[in-house]
């Protein structure tokens, strides 16, 4: 706080305070110019008159009993613009003080988690709850309540990865995060280009197309895809480079989008978990994730979306 707030504040503070002593004591007295031998101010309403009479006593002592009890809240809590109170109290504190009592509660829960294998992890109910609530917490706002994912964020409920399925790659893409670069081929291919190439990944997921441009095609997809996306279009999971032949999108799967990640090239971040949530309850999300695409996987009791 700048110090002309704090000033502000505390001089706000204390002259309400003031003006309420001072209230207060006016109305304790007796109003000596309306004095009147028949101990009212003179004033009537239908034959309703007001006494001319101090207030009570008892009301005055709460009235000052409320100061009293404004003044040591004062000196013990914040309220004086910038000094802090003789308790060292704030929101921050307290705040900190309950996550601190709260991490001390359930990290040996999730310690005791962390010792169990991922596979062995999935399968137990109990700790694929605590697992769902830290994914709609943390993970659904990008891939989605379900894991289903949405333009731009991968689904996690089926059986295409981008950085792989074993549970150490699912397991280092949530400790340490992923990033996925396409770069931009507008320029390298031509709107030509761009359109056989597009026709050669519709001809890899068995999509109609013309003939010439498939073949056409062929030829640029090795030249310019191949490297990362490999020569059979199944993708490279050691740098996220998506199957082409299973479509299945991040990012759409029609002409015009299919083009467009061609064209201009696609990035996309998953923000490594490590220093945001901890190692244990990245080993727990780890054992959800991949219980996401078993429960589709197996047909397994519990749909992943059982309960919303
Ligand atoms: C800010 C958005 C965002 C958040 C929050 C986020 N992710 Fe991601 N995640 C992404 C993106 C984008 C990708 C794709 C990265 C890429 O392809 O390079 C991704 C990729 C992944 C992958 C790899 C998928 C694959 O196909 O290989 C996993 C697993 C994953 N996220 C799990 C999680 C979990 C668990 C959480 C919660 C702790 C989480 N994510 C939170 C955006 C996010
Ligand atoms: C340098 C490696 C690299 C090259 C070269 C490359 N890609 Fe990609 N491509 C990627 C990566 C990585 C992604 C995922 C990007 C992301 O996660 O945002 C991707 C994404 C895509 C997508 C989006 C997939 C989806 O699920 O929506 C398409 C389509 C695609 N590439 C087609 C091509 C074609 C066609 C070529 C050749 C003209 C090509 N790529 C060249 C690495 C590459």
């Amino acid at each position: 706080m700048s110090s002309a707030w704090s000033w502000y504040i505390s001089i706000i503070v204390v002259a309400n305070i003031l003006a309420c002593v001072w209230l207060i004591r006016w109305t304790q007295k007796k109003r000596p110019g309306e004095a009147r031998p028949d101990e009212t101010t003179g004033h009537s309403w239908d034959g309703l008159t007001e006494l001319n009479q101090p207030m009570p006593r008892w009301w005055l002592w709460l009235f000052y009993g409320t100061i009293v009890w404004g003044l040591i809240y004062l000196v013990l809590y914040p309220g004086l613009g910038a000094f802090p109170g003789l308790l060292g109290w704030s929101q921050y504190s307290q705040y900190d003080e309950e996550v601190e009592q709260m991490e001390a509660e359930v990290a040996p829960l999730f310690a005791r988690y962390a010792e169990m294998d991922f596979l062995e992890l999935a399968r137990h109910e109990e700790a694929m709850q605590t697992g769902r609530r830290l994914f709609a917490n943390n993970c659904a706002v990008c891939h989605g309540t379900d894991g289903g994912g949405r333009p731009g964020f991968p689904d996690l409920t089926d059986d295409d990865w981008k950085w792989g399925g074993d549970p150490e790659q699912v397991h280092h893409s949530i400790l340490e995060g992923r990033q996925g670069i396409m770069p931009p081929l507008g320029d390298a291919l031509g709107e030509d280009g761009v359109e056989a190439v597009t026709a050669y990944v519709f001809h890899l997921n068995d999509r109609d197309a013309p003939e010439e441009l498939v073949e056409a095609g062929r030829g640029l997809f090795s030249q310019q895809c191949a490297a990362c996306h490999g020569q059979d279009g199944k993708g490279n999971q050691a740098m996220g480079a998506p199957n082409l032949t299973n479509d299945t999108w991040v990012y759409g799967g029609s002409r015009e989008a299919i083009e467009r990640s061609i064209r201009e090239g696609r990035e996309a971040e998953m923000p490594g978990q490590e220093n945001i949530l901890g190692a244990d309850r990245v080993h727990l999300l780890t054992a959800y994730v991949l219980s996401l695409s078993m429960d589709t996987r197996d047909n397994g009791a519990e749909a992943p979306d059982g309960d919303e």
